[in-house]
């Protein structure tokens, strides 16, 4: 099945674990101490239509979803995760962009903010005009600095009043973004991943070409 990024609706409910599994094994990976997500948050995300889901042959890829602070005033993109199978082909890009376009629908006036350690997520949120601010541009809002309670440099940020910590800081008003540069993002990584898809499905070939032992299991499965 052609590989596949939308907004995730309840016929998606049933990848609500396993997004939940590789956000918990990323956190593991990264050592962040990044809280765990919980599978009834992750379902209500794709309930009320805030989150982006990529499929590839009925297996979720990737995945991202809103949450709002403050009201309306700001909002962040959060929970981004790609399959390591699909990482480095411009995924979490396309993701990103795409959830980005359903923020600045649903929230037209908000601040789009992240707070990251990830060179990748700095260098994605760059692409679509995030810019790196201080962290007393953020929110007050007490629900999203508690997240940062599970992290392992929370000592840092509790030390300096919430100034700073190991984390960037970037947001996006999004009353000034316009449809067309985003289009354009949103266009480019969707073509490297295409094309990263396409050399991977060669490659496959190629090698069950030259395995005779590959390609019988390949035909038993089937
Ligand atoms: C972070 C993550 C989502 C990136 O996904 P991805 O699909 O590999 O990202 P992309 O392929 O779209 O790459 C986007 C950019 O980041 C770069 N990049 C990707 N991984 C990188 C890495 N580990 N280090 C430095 N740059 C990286 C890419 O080269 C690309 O840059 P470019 O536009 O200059 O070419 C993925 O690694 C992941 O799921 N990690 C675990 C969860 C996580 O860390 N989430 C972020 C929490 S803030």
């Amino acid at each position: 099945m052609h590989p596949s990024i939308k907004i995730a609706n309840k016929k998606h409910l049933k990848y609500a674990e396993p997004i939940c599994d590789m956000i918990e094994d990323a956190a593991k990976v990264r050592g962040t101490g990044i809280a765990k997500r919980e599978i009834k948050y992750i379902e209500n995300k794709i309930k009320e239509g805030k989150a982006i889901i990529a499929l590839a042959n009925n297996n979720v890829i990737g995945f991202c979803y809103i949450e709002s602070w403050e009201g309306q005033k700001y909002v962040a993109n959060s929970g981004l995760i790609v399959h390591p199978d699909y990482r480095k082909t411009g995924l979490a890009m396309s993701i990103k962009s795409s959830i980005f376009d359903l923020s600045k629908k649903k929230y037209p006036n908000s601040k789009l903010f992240g707070i990251t350690t990830s060179m990748a997520v700095m260098k994605i949120n760059s692409n679509l005009n995030y810019k790196p601010v201080t962290f007393s541009e953020l929110t007050n809002d007490e629900t999203f600095w508690k997240g940062c309670e599970s992290c392992k440099n929370y000592d840092i940020l509790k030390r300096t009043n919430r100034a700073m910590c190991l984390c960037t800081a970037m947001i996006c008003d999004l009353s000034t973004v316009t449809e067309n540069k985003t289009a354009q993002n949103k266009k480019k990584s969707w073509e490297r991943f295409m094309r990263f898809m396409k050399n991977r499905r060669i490659r496959l070939q190629r090698k069950i070409k030259k395995s005779p032992k590959l390609s019988k299991a390949l035909k038993d499965e089937k």
